[in-house]
């Protein structure tokens, strides 16, 4: 490992600390899709993406690209482009990593290039996506969906919890929401698409191994569940004459817990997830009326996700038919299980090999944009071990030694791709 790549693991670690700093709520990391945080973030990456010898543009949804010319643009040839990044959005109350590693990660990367002014025989485009947790919205990949051509038109009607549509918060951000539909990259110009990410999960760290590469992203589907009983007096509706909601919920919610632990006792995998609950009309001496839940249930066999939706929604049907309850169950995101591609990955583990003897190849619980990208291009990933395995969360944490092994093995990576291409 060189000095440069030192200071850069430095600067990248420094980099993720004034992220963290930008956040929409001033208790803990929030930075949702279009909000004035994403603006500042976008500001401050884009700088960095200038000091690294990239030009930078927006695009209609948001997503920040930093473009590096490849060797022949130089001698005014066309030639492929390799995407490295992630997101620049987070869940609410998030750690540093989850996503801005990636960014920082591949601008280190090109910076190096750029000081050493090496081109190599395919442009590369660092990308800073807009929206891959789905926070805002209750849709992910918002970014990665467009550059693919898979983004739902129909998603830019869908409101914020404050009534916003999404076609209007992109509007307000300064993208074009009409753009969209023409927006998706030309799959022959691109050579792969390879995402740099916190491991957020305990292998690596077990391992005692700095990296991995990642075989598969499992597919996930998120529901909205609302249970409709009927508010009333806490004090003086007899208890068999109640249809309180919460109630339903709670048992449909203890349900959902047992089937997936079933299921992690034939066949390990299956995880089924309660992360939201809106409780109406939320007084302590009101019976409630009203209760809507998220549901996100997640599988690396599409087959053993799907049985578990339709499991769990006719437990639903039949709680609220007990109950004398009514049910609305709602998809309101579904991707499918996604391989990276073996090519692709088989050169990031020869990369990662300078590293460590052994590059364990481990699947991914987690979305990622790569899901997304894999419509149109070879995509790969490389995990870096995380403390604890602890991710979504304030705690979340890597060291610089592991960054500093992550921006070499991309290096290498870049290198052994050049020749190859
Ligand atoms: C994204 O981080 C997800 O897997 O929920
Ligand atoms: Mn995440
Ligand atoms: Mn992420």
């Amino acid at each position: 490992m060189n000095a440069s790549s030192i200071d850069l693991a430095r600067t990248v670690m420094q980099r993720i600390d004034a992220l963290a700093k930008i956040s929409d709520d001033p208790h803990g990391l929030t930075r949702t899709f279009c909000s004035p945080a994403m603006r500042r973030a976008n500001g401050f990456v884009a700088s960095w993406m200038r000091e690294a010898g990239m030009e930078v543009r927006t695009d209609a949804i948001g997503n920040l690209i930093g473009h590096y010319p490849a060797k022949s643009k130089i001698e005014n040839r066309k030639s492929k482009i390799l995407i490295l990044g992630s997101h620049l959005d987070t869940v609410r109350n998030a750690g540093t990593f989850d996503g801005p590693l990636g960014v920082l990660v591949a601008i280190a990367c090109v910076q190096q290039l750029h000081v050493r002014k090496i081109h190599a025989p395919f442009e590369i485009e660092v990308l800073g996506f807009a929206d891959e947790e789905g926070v805002r919205y209750q849709r992910t990949y918002l970014g990665s969906r467009v550059l693919a051509g898979t983004f739902d038109l129909k998603d830019l009607k869908r409101l914020d919890p404050d009534g916003i549509s999404m076609a209007k918060a992109i509007r307000a951000f300064g993208g074009n929401p009409s753009a969209l539909r023409n927006a998706k990259l030309d799959p022959k110009r691109l050579l792969g698409y390879v995402e740099v990410h916190i491991e957020q999960g305990p292998v690596l760290e077990k391992k005692n191994l700095s990296v991995g590469v990642v075989s598969a992203i499992t597919g996930q589907t998120r529901m909205r569940i609302t249970f409709t009983g009927c508010a009333g007096h806490a004090g003086t509706t007899p208890m068999n004459l109640r249809r309180d909601a919460l109630c339903a919920a709670a048992e449909f919610i203890s349900t959902a817990e047992s089937l997936a632990r079933r299921r992690n006792e034939a066949d390990s995998g299956l995880v089924a997830t309660v992360g939201q609950i809106a409780a109406l009309p939320g007084a302590s001496n009101v019976i409630p009326g009203k209760v809507t839940l998220s549901l996100d249930i997640r599988h690396a066999k599409d087959s053993v996700r799907r049985q578990a939706v339709t499991t769990l929604k006719q437990r639903a049907s039949e709680i609220t038919r007990q109950r004398k309850l009514k049910l609305s169950a709602e998809v309101v995101h579904e991707s499918r299980a996604v391989e990276c591609d073996k090519r692709v990955s088989r050169l990031l583990a020869k990369a990662a090999m300078t590293h460590q003897r052994r590059v364990p190849i481990l699947p991914s619980g987690a979305g990622h944009d790569a899901a997304a990208m894999a419509v149109i291009t070879p995509v790969a990933m490389l995990f870096v071990r995380c403390k604890g395995g602890i991710s979504h969360h304030p705690d979340e944490s890597v060291s610089e030694k592991d960054v500093r092994v992550s921006i070499s093995v991309m290096n290498n990576f870049i290198q052994l791709l050049a020749q190859n291409a």
